[in-house]
């Protein structure tokens, strides 16, 4: 088991497979990215060894993300490597969803565990606004061809003069379907610094006020951060991701390997662990030196974030360039 310098067990890594996405949104990469050259990207094989030398090390949980992953050609061909790997692991992904319908019975048969989908907003021309894209209509088939085939839940991040109005829209998603829908701070990452969040409680307010008191669900918590509630005569729940008003770093499980390879302590600073190079050099004991790289990293992890005081973030990539 994997045990950071502050008693916290880390099971989980968030792997990027790359930093391109097919969206450009307002708070992740408005005009988008520089992106790394398609050689400077671990490919499959190469993210594979390092999940088996964690997996050995007691990470159980693996989450796919991007940028956004599914614009990476054969993503369902990684959660079969994954799948391969020893041990009762737990695959996920974090997708926009615009592709997801197209590739679901894939990385179904792959052995995909779960999903978690990006949606700010139910209204066509707020999401071309907010996504620089006109796609709402295949995200919504992508959710409604997943729920109940996979646990799926649904990702927005509110911001005040564009979706205030967003977990009105979004909740009968919750109601009708087995899915939770969750609202996740504004974190001031990237271009997310200029920005300021909405508090989850004034969400969990606005909701509340519409449908009714909510009561804390304490079953099955997913592996992340979110907390969740039920409400009555709902199929799936609504979950708060309070990333800057509640700070959950005390129960932090992850590391982060980013789409060149770096494993990265913590979202909030600039910190990483290289591993490429030894990915790629010719010298033996290969499994070994990552598997301490793996353990290096979890030494570096930091007590907790700083998003409440911006001077304190050393990160200043973009969601996508880490891995959101
Ligand atoms: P599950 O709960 O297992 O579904 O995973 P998750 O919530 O970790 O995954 P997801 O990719 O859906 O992440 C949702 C959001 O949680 C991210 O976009 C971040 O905003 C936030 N988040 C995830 N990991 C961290 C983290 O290490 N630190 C902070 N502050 N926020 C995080
Ligand atoms: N703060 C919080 N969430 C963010 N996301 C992207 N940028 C930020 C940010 N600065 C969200 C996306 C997606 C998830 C992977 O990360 O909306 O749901
Ligand atoms: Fe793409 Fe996600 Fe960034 Fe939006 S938030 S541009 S979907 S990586």
């Amino acid at each position: 088991m994997l045990k950071d310098p502050f008693g916290r067990t880390i099971n989980y890594m968030r792997i990027s497979v790359t930093d391109r996405c097919n969206l450009r949104c307002r708070y992740c990469m408005p005009d988008g990215i520089t992106c790394v050259p398609m050689r400077e990207l671990l490919i499959y094989e190469e993210i594979a060894f390092v999940c088996r030398q964690a997996a050995d090390l007691g990470i159980n949980r693996f989450r796919i993300t991007g940028g956004e992953p599914l614009v990476r050609k054969d993503c369902a061909k990684l959660v079969a490597m994954l799948r391969k790997i020893p041990g009762e692991n737990r695959i996920a992904m974090t997708t926009n969803g615009v592709l997801l319908g197209t590739f679901l019975d894939e990385l179904l048969e792959a052995g995909l565990d779960a999903v978690n989908i990006s949606l700010d907003t139910m209204d066509r021309r707020q999401y071309a606004d907010i996504t620089g894209a006109d796609e709402l209509k295949k995200v919504l088939d992508s959710v409604y061809r997943a729920a109940g085939r996979l646990p799926v839940k649904i990702n927005c991040v509110v911001q005040n003069g564009v979706n205030e109005d967003a977990p009105l829209q979004l909740m009968p998603l919750a109601r009708d379907l087995p899915v939770d829908v969750r609202f996740i701070e504004l974190m001031p990452v990237g271009t997310g610094k200029e920005f300021n969040p909405v508090p989850n409680d004034v969400i969990l307010a606005q909701i509340e006020e519409k449908y009714g008191k909510s009561r804390e669900d304490c079953s099955e918590r997913g592996s992340g951060p979110a907390v969740y509630r039920r409400l009555d005569g709902f199929a799936g729940r609504v979950g708060l991701i309070s990333a800057v008003h509640g700070k959950f770093c005390g129960s932090c499980n992850r590391l982060r390997l980013t789409s060149t390879g770096e494993l990265k302590p913590c979202l909030c600073y600039g910190d990483t662990i290289p591993l490429r190079e030894i990915l790629r050099d010719d010298l033996p004991e290969k499994d070994k030196r990552i598997r301490e790289k793996i353990r290096e990293a979890v030494r570096m992890k930091p007590q907790a974030h700083s998003f409440e005081d911006r001077t304190g973030v050393t990160e200043n990539r973009s969601m996508a360039q880490i891995g959101g």
